[in-house]
């Protein structure tokens, strides 16, 4: 099954590494060639038109790119290009002069002329080995159908001898199996190496992160106050009224004791049941805000008590070498509790899994299920919610929810953990 998996996986990269580097530079040259000539013809006038048309073209392939490394090899690539000011409209000279005032327009122009020879390079070395190998594996079946037709086989594994003959097959096997694991690692360099020219550059990166830090500084505040307001509303019109009507049952019961003991007492009882329910609701807040088990045991102990208390099966696999901080974990948890909470209610699935590990910095998390798909960031306020909250600490939420299912929420969140380790585990509930 591994081997299988392997092969697959091995295979699927070669493929798309290939498949990238190989139709790519074509494309590529053509683009730049397009782009050089627009640009140049500015000098006649028509490259106000034809520079910033070709440059959308340009933009539109490297977003092919972004999206390919984004979605086979997990490397996310902003587009960094500046905003364009309004009414810079095509043909307008405020349209040309904000292309090529933009560093990534040239940097575009560099990737499309670097990007070609490089794809090549990374896009053949994976179908090479992978022929190389196999041609090596099959020297002796190939050899003995040939029925003793000599020695000799092929120019790439020369074969002398019988101890030859004996030899390649298993080296051509290593080969194969070495170019199986360079696959995922070719399609990986690609992608970084689209980044580092596709990607906004350090200064640009800063300034995007400034603006972005404004906002969800803005938003941080925003949601603060909200929360603050709804639990100052919960108490309000919960416990506290509870409370107020526990104080007057006790103070009529006092009027009562002596004269009418009986209707005291039944005042009192009546206390005693508002008491119960302050309680409760006051628990339902305490919950609301930092869930008890999860300040207790962690994101472990709390996902898994999360998960007996829905109606659906779901297995619960976390993998931790340490706690994050209570902000962070108090984030992950409401995280998977209101996906979890969506699959109940819109997923219509048998069951759902959540998957929680840490590694590269970040806390990795999971959550899927087996039902009907079609979760959108933009359908409700639960999931922008959750986007808005991981966002205050640098992290991101991925939605994958074709119609049909499966749903699967991939969501990201940069921290340290701090030892002790929990003992990783898995359950169902
Ligand atoms: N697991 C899921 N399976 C199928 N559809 C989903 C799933 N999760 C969310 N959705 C769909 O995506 C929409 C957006 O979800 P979101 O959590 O933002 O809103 P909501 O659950 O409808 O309302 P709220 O969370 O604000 O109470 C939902 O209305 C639902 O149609
Ligand atoms: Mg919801």
């Amino acid at each position: 099954m591994r081997v299988k998996a392997f092969v697959r996986a091995g295979l699927t990269a070669i493929g798309r590494v290939a498949l990238l580097g190989l139709l790519s530079p074509p494309v590529k040259l053509a683009l730049f060639i397009l782009s050089v000539v627009s640009l140049v013809s500015t000098v006649a006038g028509v490259g106000l038109v034809l520079a910033p048309l070709v440059a959308m073209l340009v933009r539109a392939y490297a977003d092919v790119h972004r999206r390919a490394a984004r979605d086979w090899s997990w490397v996310e690539i902003p587009r960094p290009y500046r905003e364009l000011p309004a009414g810079a409209f095509l043909g307008n000279p405020r349209r040309w002069w904000w292309l090529v005032r933009d560093p990534a327009t040239w940097r575009d122009l560099l990737w499309l002329l670097a990007g070609a020879p490089a794809g090549l390079l990374l896009g053949i070395a994976g179908p090479v080995l992978l022929v190389y190998g196999l041609h090596g594996v099959l020297a002796m079946p190939v050899l003995i159908a040939a029925a003793g037709d000599s020695y000799g086989y092929g120019v790439t594994w020369p074969i002398e001898d019988t101890l030859d003959m004996l030899s390649v097959p298993p080296q051509g096997a290593l080969v194969t199996a070495g170019a199986l694991y360079a696959g995922p690692w070719l399609l990986w360099a690609l992608a970084h190496f689209d980044r580092a020219l596709l990607g906004p550059t350090r200064g640009a990166a800063l300034a995007r992160r400034v603006d972005r830090l404004t906002e969800t500084r803005t938003q941080v505040v925003d949601a603060q106050a909200a929360e603050l307001r709804r639990i100052e509303r919960d108490l309000h019109d919960g416990a506290q009224a509870r409370i107020v009507s526990l104080g007057m049952s006790l103070g009529m019961a006092e009027d009562l004791v002596t004269r009418d003991p009986a209707a005291a007492q039944a005042l009192i009882a009546e206390a005693r049941q508002a008491s119960g329910l302050a309680l409760a609701e006051l628990r339902h807040l305490v919950r609301g805000i930092h869930p008890p088990v999860l300040a207790e045991r962690g994101l472990d102990g709390g996902l898994r008590a999360l998960a007996l208390t829905l109606p659906i099966p779901v297995t619960v696999e976390v993998d931790l070498g340490g706690r994050p901080d209570a902000p962070v974990e108090s984030a992950a948890y409401f995280a998977v509790a209101e996906a979890l909470t969506n699959v109940v209610k819109h997923a219509h699935a048998s069951t759902a899994w959540v998957w929680l590990s840490h590694f590269g910095g970040a806390l990795a998390i999971i959550v899927g299920d087996d039902g009907t798909g079609g979760a959108t960031l933009s359908g409700g306020s639960g999931l922008a919610g959750v986007a808005r909250r991981l966002e205050a600490f640098d992290g991101s939420l991925r939605v994958d929810s074709p119609s049909g299912g499966p749903t699967v929420l991939t969501m990201e969140l940069p921290c340290v953990l701090s030892s002790p380790r929990t003992s990783p585990s898995s359950a169902t509930g």
